[in-house]
This record gives C-alpha cells, sequence and structure tokens, in this order.
C-alpha cells in the first residue's frame, strides 16, 4: 500500500576591431546609436514581434497559480511545485536559456533525465542565476541502461555532477525496462522486478543523495509489482504521459485512490500535436472566456485534475506563460474534462519498437 500525498568589446571578425566614430561621421554615429538603442528597447517590449506578427505569446494577466495548489505533499513531507519546466527536447544551446528565463521569471521546478543530455548545460545556467539551491526543485531519472544496483550510484554521480549539485529533490526510474550495462535489450529479471533497483535507491535516499524517488512510464500492474515488495519509501510519484488526446482518467483515479502523486508530461500535447490541442474548439472557447490562453487553460486544467505539469518549452515567453495558471470555474472544467474522455485515447510516445523489445513497454 502507498502512502498519502498531501504535493565585450564589440564583437570583431578576422581579427578587426570596430572603427571609432571620427568627427565628420559622429552626428551619423549617434543617430545610429539612438535608432539601436530604440530598437533593442522596443525589441525587448515584444514590439516588434507584435509589429510583424512574429509574437509568439498571446498577452494575459495572469499571477501564478490563482486558486490552485502551487505544491503537493510528498510521504517525506517535502513540497513538490505543481508546474515544472520540462526538459526533455530541449536542444543543446537553447536549454540554458530557457533555465535561466525559467528561473527569472518565478519557476522553482526541473524536470530533467540524464537521457535528455543537456544535463551540464542545465547545471551551468543554474549556476549562472546564482538561485539558492534550495529554491528549486530538481528532478533527474535513471537510464535504462544503469537499473543493475551495481551501476546506479555512479549513474546517479554523474548527473549530480554535471547538474552541479550533492543532492537531487526527485530521481526517478525512467522507464520499467532494465537493458542490460552495453545498451542491448534486456535484463528480465530486473525488468521483471525492479525491486533490486529500487532497493539501491533507497539506500541513496539514506545517503542523502536523493531526497524522493519515483517512477516513470509505469502502469497500474508495474507500480503494484514494484510495492508488493517490502518497500522502505514508497514511490513519490508516477511521472507518464498525460495530455488532451491521453488524459489517463483511469490512472489518475487510481493513483489517486492510492495516494500517489502524477507528473503529466507532454501536457500541451507533445511535439507535432501542440498546435491541434491548442486548437480544440473548447479550449478556445475557454481562454477567451477567461482572457487567457489556450496553453494557460491546459496546464491549469492539469493541476486542477490534482497533477504536477510538465510542459517544456525553449522559448523565453512562452516559459514565462506556461507558469501562470488560474483554477477553471467549475462547469469550464468540466466541460474540458468532458471533451478530453469522450474521444479515443491516443498515445504519442510509445519508444517500445525503437528498443527492438518483443511487448509494449505499456502492457
Ligand atoms: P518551444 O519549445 O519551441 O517553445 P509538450 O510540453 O506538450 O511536450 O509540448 C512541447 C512543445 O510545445 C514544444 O514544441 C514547445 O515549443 C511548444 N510550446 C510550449 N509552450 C507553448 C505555448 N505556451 N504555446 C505554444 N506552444 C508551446
Amino acid at each position: 500500500m502507498l502512502s498519502k500525498v498531501t504535493y565585450k568589446q564589440l564583437p570583431t571578425h578576422n581579427g578587426s576591431r570596430t572603427k571609432p566614430c571620427h568627427r565628420k561621421t559622429k552626428g551619423v554615429c549617434v543617430i545610429f546609436l539612438v535608432i539601436f538603442v530604440l530598437g533593442v528597447g522596443l525589441h525587448r517590449a515584444g514590439f516588434t514581434h507584435s509589429f510583424l506578427g512574429t509574437r509568439k505569446c498571446a498577452s494575459y494577466s495572469l499571477s501564478t497559480t490563482g486558486g490552485l495548489p502551487t505544491h503537493y505533499t510528498l510521504p517525506s513531507g517535502d513540497k513538490i511545485p505543481s508546474v515544472a519546466l520540462g526538459l526533455w527536447k530541449a536542444g543543446k544551446n537553447q536549454v540554458g536559456n530557457a533555465v535561466q528565463a525559467a528561473v527569472e521569471s518565478g519557476y522553482q521546478h526541473l524536470d530533467g533525465a540524464w537521457i535528455y543530455g543537456n544535463e551540464a548545460e542545465v547545471g551551468a545556467a543554474l549556476k549562472r542565476t546564482n538561485i539558492p539551491r534550495e529554491d528549486i526543485w530538481l528532478t533527474s531519472k535513471l537510464w535504462n541502461s544503469f537499473h543493475d544496483p551495481e551501476d546506479v550510484e555512479s549513474a546517479l554521480d554523474a548527473s549530480l555532477s554535471r547538474l552541479g549539485t550533492d543532492y537531487l529533490d526527485l530521481y526517478l526510474i525512467h522507464w520499467p525496462l532494465a537493458l542490460n550495462r552495453d545498451g542491448s535489450v534486456y535484463n528480465q529479471a530486473l525488468t521483471d522486478d525492479p525491486y533490486p533497483t529500487w532497493k539501491k535507491l533507497e539506500e541513496l535516499v539514506d545517503k542523502g543523495k536523493i531526497r524522493n524517488i519515483g517512477v516513470s512510464n509505469f502502469n497500474i500492474r508495474r507500480i503494484q509489482n514494484l510495492t508488493a515488495n517490502p518497500l522502505k519509501y514508497p514511490p513519490a510519484v508516477n511521472q507518464v504521459e498525460i495530455n488532451f488526446w491521453f488524459p489517463q482518467a483511469e490512472l489518475l483515479a487510481w493513483s489517486k485512490e492510492y495516494g500517489l502523486l502524477l507528473e503529466a508530461y507532454s501536457p500541451l500535447g507533445g511535439d507535432g500535436r501542440v498546435g491541434e490541442t491548442l486548437s480544440v474548439p473548447v479550449v478556445k472557447e475557454i481562454a477567451a472566456e477567461l482572457g487567457i490562453t489556450p496553453a494557460q487553460v491546459i496546464n491549469s486544467w492539469h493541476v486542477q485534475r490534482g497533477t504536477v505539469v510538465l510542459p517544456k518549452s525553449v522559448t523565453p515567453c512562452r516559459v514565462e506563460e506556461n507558469l501562470h495558471i488560474t483554477k477553471l470555474p467549475d462547469e469550464l472544467f468540466e466541460k474540458l474534462e468532458t471533451a478530453a474522455i469522450s474521444h479515443e485515447p491516443k498515445r504519442g510516445v510509445n519508444p517500445s519498437k525503437s528498443w527492438g523489445i518483443d511487448f509494449d513497454i505499456f502492457d
């Protein structure tokens, strides 16, 4: 049984220096300087984007998490922020800026993983922001080829060192699949029973390197399979795909009953389906009625359902937009929930085939 969740010098080219202004050209230089300063100011204020029609974020007036929980309390007593910046597919040379924009706009929660390949850039960005370590919730995930108990601590240490920290707030088993150490398919025993891996994670909690442990992409059967063992620490969260197209109502109801917090990845629909999600008529209607953006409607719906929401963006104004959520009036929430659960559920993420396994990881 799971326990209850209550959670310069100007740049030069070819070594040439930028020429200083000569007297004759001084006036021209001043005019250019004024135009440049004005241009930067207007650009920063979003004027150029709006004028050119390329501004990616619509306007809205919301404060963070109006009326919705800002945090959930985990079995450990730790409070996990309800909105995180998702770092999956946040590419190199983009993710650092996104992290900086997130922290500066008030995010307290970053959701990453070793396999995303961007932990060093995330760590460097965090260092630049000077945010105190205790003010940010850091999640990472144990990759499939490190499930052998002998490999777990070194995998964690690699993430810790790249992130520039000595502990994680949350560490998840990324998938219920143990690949062999060389990445080949697959370690049947550790896949069928992840308890040895879990036991090692529990040891690392006791060692102070991780504050909370959980799972990701586990279905009910696999959670029950894990929790049938004499666990010292039950899973604190299960991170799964949840969005308008794949609302996971059954898993959500079961998880609430058993006190297991769900975290929603691909909450806007995931790559390829975001535009479709944000154009759903009921989503647009609610956005218009409340004066918020369609993405904010969706992010709010997730938290109102009782999950952590992990929207991914590398676009600073979207990063900020996604942090601001609000409680939807009950009838609008129900309208959206009904629309989400009324169509055939369609999963967006299933890497089973790409791993070459002869079963569906979600069965
Ligand atoms: P980008 O990173 O270029 O800003 P999900 O979180 O469901 O996986 O969706 C991620 C995708 O949604 C990314 O392509 C991201 O683009 C885009 N996205 C994130 N936030 C918003 C938003 N507020 N409005 C529109 N698109 C968004």
